[in-house]
């Protein structure tokens, strides 16, 4: 018999993408599949995400879930030999374009009941009650599946082990408590030791309150939600909990993002010969319309167009730097929040051949970006884990981010001045204002400046392990602790007694 972890979020690549949480999914249960454990993925059947599912089967039809009747049906996430479950019932089939905001931006008036559901559905599974085997472990991700634990509590399936993982805590899932009722909610779980969170239902609180185990996707990120700056009102609930608290850093798909053997970009390249980047720089700039200089410092962004990735910030630094450096150029490639996105559209009109804009989700774009940029400009006011500069450094594309969450872990920064450190792969900065991050570009552009440097600080970044063999043993390892006792050895080679009972994650 083979561990069992059954993978519940709103998001896997290539069904269904809006950041960085559906790379995390599919990798994993990639990964943990190729450690031998049977890791399923579950998500909503997001029309996009059924089209690109090909052959799926009717595996169960439920009744009593809110939201009304729905089914599950069974495939494999493509390309891949991961088991995929797909919960389908009429509210999803609305999502045509994005899954969470409808074309104006605005959230869907139903979130609250359709993630309800997915919960509820998950639970089913757990509790042996559809055809699917029933888990040893369910691994709920974000708000979306923070109704789970609550769930398997309240049922008393105590020999499922349960395991959250905070990818973001600015998202709640924070709905009015009159639903409750609606979203089958009992009595016992709507106060202040259950899912309320200033008067609302919280699907996060259900989620990191009765969780067996709760982590996040960095060592930074994980003691900063226990501080008030990035605890966004859940810092007391969090450090209720810290003992059970771990951290446990994403990986990278080093197959997908490998600019050795990639697809997408223009020519091919590795550390050890960089010819092939200088002909993706010259790709990404006639793709983006910019003059074929090879030696313009380009900087791009990419990356949701959003306030959590300061583009307000990028957006009064950038004329700053263009009118401080009159060779560099600047790309930009996004979506999100509509105010900002034009704002980058009116700055290229205004920067006409030296910034360029395209406002959309595009995958052959983001690799050209990677692959061709100089530098990543990633601005955010906060990070759980940030998977784009990681991309970008594997292509020695050198990252300009906060001092973050992930980022501090993940990018040693150059230094201020005067010699580079050791084992430099990019720049940090802290603050959020203009002129911190237009100093952290002048420090960047001050380093592209001095080739042996540069060139050390991209080969730094390009050979750094961002595998996933570490994250999924990890993850294996948090299974094990939770998982029923007579599963508890199937999750690892590693004999039970000497695997992490105590949390890899613990301030004193
Ligand atoms: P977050 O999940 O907070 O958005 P991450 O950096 O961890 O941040 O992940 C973002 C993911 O989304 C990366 O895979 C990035 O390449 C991708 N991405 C974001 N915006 C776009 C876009 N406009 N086009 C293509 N890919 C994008
Ligand atoms: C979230 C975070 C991002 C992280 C991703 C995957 O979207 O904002 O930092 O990399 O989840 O864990």
């Amino acid at each position: 018999m083979n561990a069992r972890v059954l993978i519940v979020a709103s998001e896997a690549i290539p069904l269904i993408k809006t950041g960085g949480l559906a790379d995390v999914i599919t990798a994993l249960a990639k990964a943990l599949r190729e450690r031998g454990v049977d890791a399923s993925v579950m998500i909503p059947a997001y029309p996009a995400a059924m089209q690109r599912a090909g052959k799926l089967q009717e595996i169960a039809r439920l009744e009593d879930v809110p939201g009304g009747e729905a089914r599950l049906l069974a495939g494999v996430v493509p390309d891949t030999d991961i088991p995929l479950v797909l919960f389908q019932n009429a509210l999803f089939d609305r999502r045509t374009a994005n899954p969470y905001v409808d074309d104006t931006g605005a959230e869907f008036a139903d979130n609250a009941i359709c993630f309800a559901a997915l919960a509820h559905a998950a639970v089913r599974i757990c509790a042996g009650k559809t055809p699917l085997p029933k888990p040893h472990v369910v691994h709920a991700n974000d708000w979306h599946a923070g109704l789970i634990p609550a769930l398997l509590r309240l049922q008393n399936l105590g020999d499922v082990g349960s395991l959250l993982t905070i990818h973001n805590l600015a998202f709640q899932g924070n709905y009015p408590m009159d639903l409750a009722a609606q979203l089958g909610i009992p009595e016992s779980l709507r106060g202040a030791e259950g899912m309320e969170f200033w008067g609302n239902l919280s699907f996060l609180k259900a989620g990191i309150l009765f969780a067996d185990k709760v982590s996040t996707v960095s060592h930074s990120y994980a003691r900063e939600i226990l501080t008030p700056r990035f605890g966004h009102g859940m810092e007391g609930i969090l450090n209720g909990r810290r003992k059970d608290l771990v951290a446990i850093p994403n990986g990278v798909d080093t197959t997908f993002w490998n600019p050795d053997a990639d697809a997408l970009i223009a020519r091919t390249f590795n550390h050890e010969d960089m010819r092939g980047k200088s002909a993706c720089k010259r790709d990404l700039q006639q793709m983006f319309g910019l003059p074929l200089d090879p030696f313009a410092p380009l900087m791009a962004i990419g990356s949701r167009i959003t306030h959590q990735k300061m583009a307000d910030v990028a957006l009064s630094a950038l004329p700053t730097v263009l009118e401080q450096h009159e060779r560099a150029q600047v790309i930009v490639l996004g979506c999100g929040e509509r105010a900002y996105e034009q704002g980058f559209v009116d700055l290229a009109e205004r920067f006409k051949g030296r910034l360029a804009v395209h406002i959309g989700y595009d995958e052959r774009r983001a690799h050209a970006l990677h692959a061709g940029a100089d530098m990543l400009l990633h601005g955010t006011r906060f990070e759980p884990f940030g998977l784009t500069p990681l991309y970008s450094m594997r292509y020695g594309t050198v990252p300009i981010a906060s001092r973050v969450g992930g980022m501090i872990d993940s990018i040693v920064d150059a230094g201020a001045t005067g010699a580079m450190a050791p084992a430099a792969r990019g720049i940090l900065f802290d603050g959020e204002q203009t002129e911190d991050m237009v100093r952290a570009i002048g420090r960047a552009f001050e380093l592209y400046a001095r080739p042996i440097d540069w060139h050390a600080m991209q080969r730094e970044a390009m050979s750094a392990d961002f595998s996933w063999n570490g994250p999924a043993e990890s993850y294996a390892n948090v299974y094990a602790g939770i998982a029923p006792n007579n599963a508890r050895a199937l999750f690892q080679p590693v004999p039970p007694e000497t695997s992490t009972e105590a949390p890899l994650y613990m301030t004193a």
